[in-house]
């Protein structure tokens, strides 16, 4: 696979730390989530030494102080990696996406000091996983109306319901549950508790089989009767669905990181493939209706980008993301979706089968227009920014 970067120099001037660590991604994708990438996706098959290196790497806890085990990094350095792994291999960049987005980013930004050293120290270095549970069968996109009951018990919560559409379901050790404490509060009696694997009463559901990113694992859980402790609550009672909404803001970086990576490695292939594969008698590249599929795919990267690496450094600089992030994703999954169409039909019928990746790449983009908020959530997101 060609190894050409989409991170031009136009107005971001990217640190030589910046650069280290994209080039380091970029070598590990290239040379280590490539061999077996379609094997994966067509046996649904977990990259678990993949995912292990991750962590051995420092990929895994990007932006969490090396105090609790993480690399220390800024938001910058982690969209060049996410982009770069999910030019290869998508599935690996949501399980490294959620950990780093939404369970490392959560439990550092509110996690007590006993909490961060019990979970967060594990979880940053990638020794165990972690998985972030708000959908459920009936709460998707309306998300404050949460069906898993957590009761007020005193020194526990008594924890009820069923998650769905979980992202590192199996693979994960620690879960963060959102669930309603105290539905007459409505939104404000919901709490996030920390759930670990093997507590009593928590059951591994069914594993969805998926259009896309089918080497990750997407899963839903079954919680009846769990004990968890009054310790494990983050943040204050009634503050689960403020840190839900908090995280996902972050968390929308890093998918639209990922679909700009899908992106950019789909048109790298076609950019390749059209300078190899000839038709009437020269290289499709020479034929003017490719070349301006080439022109539209790298443009709307290149603007993709830009939104990307502009909601990072907000985050970043402490400014208000919240209106970037999600127009970053908004604008990068539909780019992903589009690109990765335009890719198919570059490679026309080799573009069909799986040996030449792009026909992955199309499926994978999909899911981003989905997860973390579908693109109309993220219309209101900006919508009600605009209008506040
Ligand atoms: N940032 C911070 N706070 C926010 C917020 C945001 N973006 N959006 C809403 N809130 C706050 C509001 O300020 C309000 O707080 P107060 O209690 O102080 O009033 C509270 O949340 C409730 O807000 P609303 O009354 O506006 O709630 P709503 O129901 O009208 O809309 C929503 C909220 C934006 C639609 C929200 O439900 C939402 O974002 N839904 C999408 C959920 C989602 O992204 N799910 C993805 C699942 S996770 C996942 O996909 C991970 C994975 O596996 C890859």
């Amino acid at each position: 696979m060609n190894t050409t970067t989409f991170a031009s120099t136009t107005d971001f001037q990217f640190t030589e730390e910046q650069r280290s660590v994209q080039a380091a991604a970029r070598d590990f994708a290239q040379t280590e989530l490539l061999p077996g990438v379609i094997d994966r996706d067509e046996h649904a098959t977990f990259p678990t030494e993949q995912v292990r290196r991750m962590g051995e790497l420092g990929f895994m806890g990007m932006m969490v102080s090396p105090e609790y085990g993480g690399s220390g990094l800024d938001t910058v350095s982690y969209v060049l990696a996410m982009a770069e792994i999910c030019k290869v291999d998508a599935s690996a960049g949501v399980i490294m996406s959620v950990n780093n987005s939404l369970v490392c980013w959560g439990l550092d930004q509110y996690g007590t000091e006993a909490q961060k050293q019990k979970y967060l120290t594990r979880l940053a270095t990638g020794e165990i996983i972690g998985a972030f549970c708000l959908s459920e069968p009936e709460a998707g996109s309306d998300a404050t109306s949460q069906h898993t009951t957590a009761e007020d018990m005193g020194d526990y919560y008594l924890l009820n319901g069923t998650k769905n559409w979980i992202t590192n379901g199996s693979s994960a050790s620690v879960y963060l549950v959102m669930a309603q404490t105290n539905s007459e509060k409505a939104h404000r009696g919901i709490n996030c508790l920390i759930v670990e694997k093997g507590t009593p009463g928590f059951v591994l559901g069914k594993k969805e089989n998926k259009m896309g990113i089918r080497a990750s694992d997407t899963h839903s859980l079954m919680f009846t009767d769990v004990k968890v402790p009054k310790e494990n609550r983050i943040g204050n009672d009634g503050f689960g669905f403020k840190f839900a909404m908090s995280t996902l803001n972050g968390g929308r970086i890093g998918i639209a990181a990922q679909a700009l990576g899908i992106a950019s490695g789909a048109y790298e292939l076609s950019l390749q493939y059209s300078k190899e594969r000839k038709a009437f008698g020269k290289p499709i590249s020479e034929h003017q209706a490719i070349q301006f599929k080439l022109a539209d795919m790298a443009t709307q990267i290149e603007a993709a980008r830009l939104l990307c690496l502009q909601a990072a450094r907000l985050k970043d600089e402490h400014g208000d993301y919240v209106k970037s992030a999600a127009m970053a994703k908004l604008f990068a999954s539909k780019v992903a979706m589009d690109v990765t169409t335009e890719a198919v039909q570059v490679h026309g019928g080799y573009g069909y089968v799986r040996e030449y990746h792009v026909e992955r790449m199309m499926r994978d983009a999909k899911i981003t227009q989905i997860y973390e908020g579908t693109s109309e959530i993220q219309k209101i997101v900006i919508a009600r920014e605009l209008l506040k």
